[in-house]
Parts: structure tokens; sequence; C-alpha cells
């Protein structure tokens, strides 16, 4: 099905960006928020990268414009009735996902792809919620959903074929490099990284290493482009012991748990750049 309008629900820090992507590719896009202030917000969200886009001479000033004009606000899911596929990203909370995907169930076209950005919820749980479960995938982005190119296209249990290609082409379009996969905990790049950053955490203590010192160890032992303590501090500890704890229930590997040392620094409000301290100071 060719998509021509898209519906995100929920314009926090993946939603504002995941609409920004869309207004950019050229789509009609409607972001839903919870009310008129949190809707302007998001708003004011893709406005302000926008903008910098234009400084920096990554778009036209026309461009960045007509993008804007692209992007419609609404408190009300039943405005989302016209859109072809509607992409999720509110709260990490599975109640709260199925409740929104049986109301978009009701509302949207029986053809309509819908979509969740969830990062450790089962799609295929989401989806059981819906009277059609096969028009439901997940589309998860990584943060900066702008910036970073990789969408990983879930197939839930009864994930049609066709809302699972509807999907990956549509994120083609939106210039994205999406990939394909099975609803298994944490997809592809968590399921791997999140135990492997616990791992490098690990190593600080057991090894007495330094996070300069990991860092340079890893990116020129291993061609990562950054170390792991800097990319601890850039997704956020919190984020990332959230996420630890959420695979290690799932799967229980006893690598998936969160170090001791990223449990004190939440604790101590060390949450990396967005605190002004983690591994780093800011
Ligand atoms: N932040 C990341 O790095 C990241 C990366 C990939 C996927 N995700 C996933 O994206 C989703 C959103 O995460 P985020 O970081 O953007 O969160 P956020 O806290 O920035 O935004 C949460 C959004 O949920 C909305 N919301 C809160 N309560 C609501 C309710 N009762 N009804 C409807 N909407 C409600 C908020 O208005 C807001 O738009 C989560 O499922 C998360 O797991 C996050």
């Amino acid at each position: 099905m060719e998509i021509r309008k898209v519906g995100v629900v929920g314009l926090g820090t993946m939603g504002a960006g995941i609409a920004q992507v869309s207004v950019q590719a050229g789509f009609e896009t409607v972001g839903r928020e919870v009310s008129d202030e949190l809707g302007e917000r998001g708003r004011a969200t893709v406005e302000r990268y926008l903008t910098r886009g234009v400084e920096k001479g990554r778009l036209s000033q026309a461009e960045c414009e007509a993008a804007l004009a692209r992007l419609q606000l609404t408190t009300e899911l039943s405005e989302l009735a016209e859109c072809d596929l509607v992409i999720e990203a509110v709260l990490e909370e599975l109640d709260l996902k199925r409740e929104l995907f049986a109301e978009l169930g009701r509302v949207t076209r029986p053809d309509a792809v819908l979509a969740t950005n969830t990062s450790a919820l089962s799609v295929s749980e989401i989806a059981e919620a819906t009277e059609h479960p096969e028009r439901l995938v997940g589309m998860h982005f990584f943060n900066p959903a702008p910036v970073l190119p990789l969408v990983e296209i879930v197939r839930g249990r009864e994930s049609s074929d066709d809302a699972v290609e509807t999907a990956y082409a549509w994120a083609e379009r939106a210039g994205k490099q999406p990939v394909r996969c099975n609803d298994t905990p944490g997809f592809i790049v968590n399921r791997i990284l999140i135990p492997l950053l616990n791992d490098c955490v690990r190593v600080l203590d057991e090894a007495g290493v330094q996070p300069e010192e990991m860092d340079k160890a890893i990116t020129n032992g291993a061609g990562w482009p950054m170390g792991p303590c800097a990319l601890i501090d850039l997704i956020g500890v919190d984020v990332h012991v959230h996420a630890s704890h959420a695979l290690h229930d799932k799967l229980g590997e006893p690598r998936m748990a969160p170090p001791e040392r990223l449990v004190r620094m939440q604790e101590e409000g060390r949450l990396g750049r967005k605190s002004g301290a983690g591994f780093y100071e800011y």
C-alpha cells in the first residue's frame, strides 16, 4: 500500500524525532499529544532541529518551512482516521500501548498499518489487544531518530507480510536503513549491545581500567566510532539501566543485568550528558 499520510502518537524524545523524519521526507503528518501544550512542545523540538539544519546548510529555509507546514497537531486519536501509517511512541508501558492500539484499530481505516516504537515490550503482546493484529508491526527507531539511520522492522507473531513490507518501504522512502527481524527480546541491536556495554562496565572494575582508557582500548582495538563509556553517557545511564533490567527479566542471562556501578551512578544522578556528568563531566 502506498503511504501518503502518517500519524505519530506521542511527540516526546522519539515521537518528535520520528515526526521530523516524516515531514522532512515529504509526508503529511499528524502528531497526537495528550495536551495542546505538549503538542506545541513537540512542534518546537521539530522546528529547533530543522532550523539548526538550515544553519548548518543541510536544508534550505524554504524546505524547512515546507516541512514544518506538513506537521499538523491534534489531541484526538480520531483525527488519525485518514492516516495510512500510524507510529506510536508513548511511554514504555504495556497497558498504555495496548489501550492505545485497541482504539487506533477502531478509528483508522482497516488497511492502515499500525507500528509501535517499543524498545523492550513484545510487539505480539501489544498486537493481541487489537481486533486485527496482522496490521501491527514494530518500527524501532534509534535515538536521535532524525540522525541514526537504522529502523528495525519487527514482525510480530501475527503481522502480515503486507504490513511488514509497507513499513519497510516507508522507512526506505523516509531515508532510513530498515532491517527486518522477528519479535524477540531486544530485537537485533539492543540484544547485542546491552550485554556488551555491561561487560565493558564490569571490566572497568575487574581489570582496574579508567573510563578514558576503556574508551581508548575499544575505539583503537575494536574500531568502534565511540567508546562504551562515552556511549552510555550519550544513551543516558537511566535509559541503559532500564533496558538492561527489561532484557534480563526476559532472557535471564546474568550479563544482561545492570552492573552495580551503573546502578550506583543512577542513584547518584550521574546519568551522563543530560545530567552534566556520567563517566565524564560535561
Ligand atoms: N529514548 C530512547 O532512546 C528510545 C529509543 C528507541 C525507542 N524508544 C521507545 O520510544 C517510546 C517513547 O520513548 P521516549 O524516550 O520518546 O519517551 P518520552 O518520555 O520522551 O515521551 C513519552 C511520550 O508519551 C506520552 N504519554 C505519556 N503518558 C501518556 C498517556 N497516558 N497517553 C498517551 N500518551 C502518553 C507523552 O506525552 C510523550 O509524548 C518508548 O516506547 C521507548 O521505549 C525510546
